[in-house]
């Protein structure tokens, strides 16, 4: 394993221990409101401490940009790590056991190492560019699906957008019309690294930010699969509307999202 990976599970493993203490107390958990349907816990915070910390302490001239704390560390450094220290929180506040600590690491601006940890399986997606990307520590493969029939697709809703729900319900139905079900997890980062699993065929969501998409981005690469905007594009770096599967479920989710399209989904 590469020794930037192995640092990076090290911290994810440290984060998960911090998470899944706090699931046996989760009335002791303090909860703030950070925007619209929005939720920040103490347990995000002091998970991302501890990620910060055990990356920090082996590589000190590194620079770290976070969900909870912004940007830390060596902002000019060409190492940047990018950690959704609790990727799920709605999950995690109402008990529901499934959620995620992503990290990754982006070299001159692409990244290189992955890593999306389900604490509560003890499930470890890791990934390096180039290498391939595994579940523990056996290789991970995108599906086959040739187009939507048959496939399970995963989506989230756009809680914190709830302007997009009409664009978003109209795909929605076009999409549930050829697929076999959807799936919304409340985790991106796990969707993405099951996109990657092959345990679903394909994912899309408006409006994420990178520290949710990242890890599962390089994951979901290095299984054979693409990730694009909603017009097959490189946009999502910045609009965080994201469509992955391999090619030619990408290509049948773009078809279902294109008449639907509006300026603000188009980028
Ligand atoms: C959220 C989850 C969720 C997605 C949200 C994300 P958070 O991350 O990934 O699945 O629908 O848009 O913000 O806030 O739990 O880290
Ligand atoms: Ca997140
Ligand atoms: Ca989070």
């Amino acid at each position: 394993m590469h020794p930037m990976l192995n640092i990076a599970v090290r911290a994810a493993r440290s984060a998960g221990k911090v998470i899944m203490q706090a699931t046996e107390q989760l009335d002791k958990v303090q909860i703030e409101q950070k925007g619209s349907n929005d939720f920040v816990t103490s347990v995000d915070q002091e998970a991302e401490q501890t990620i910060i910390a055990v990356i920090a302490k082996a590589y000190p001239h590194h620079g770290f940009i976070c969900e909870e704390s912004g940007k830390s560390g060596n902002a000019d450094s060409e190492y940047q790590w990018i950690i959704d220290p609790l990727d799920g929180t709605t999950n995690f506040i109402k008990g529901i056991p499934h959620f995620s600590v992503s990290i990754a690491l982006q070299v001159n601006g692409k990244t290189e190492q992955a890593v999306v940890l389900d604490p509560v399986r003890d499930e470890l997606f890791t990934a390096t560019k180039g290498v391939g990307s595994q579940l523990n520590s056996y290789r991970t493969r995108a599906s086959k699906a040739k187009d939507l029939k048959g496939t399970i697709i995963a989506t989230g809703f756009p809680h914190k957008n709830k302007h997009y729900k009409e664009s978003y319900l109209n795909i929605f139905s076009d999409m549930f019309e050829e697929t076999a079900d959807m799936r919304r997890s409340g985790s991106a980062a796990l969707d993405l690294a099951y996109v990657a699993a092959g345990r679903v065929d394909g994912f899309w969501e408006i409006g994420l930010k990178p520290w949710d998409t990242a890890a599962g981005e390089l994951l979901v690469k290095e299984s054979g699969g693409i990730i694009t905007d909603f017009t097959g594009g490189h946009g999502h770096v910045n609009s965080g509307n994201i469509v992955a599967g391999n090619p030619k479920v990408v290509k049948a989710i773009l078809g279902k999202i294109r008449p639907h399209l509006t300026p603000a989904l188009s980028r």
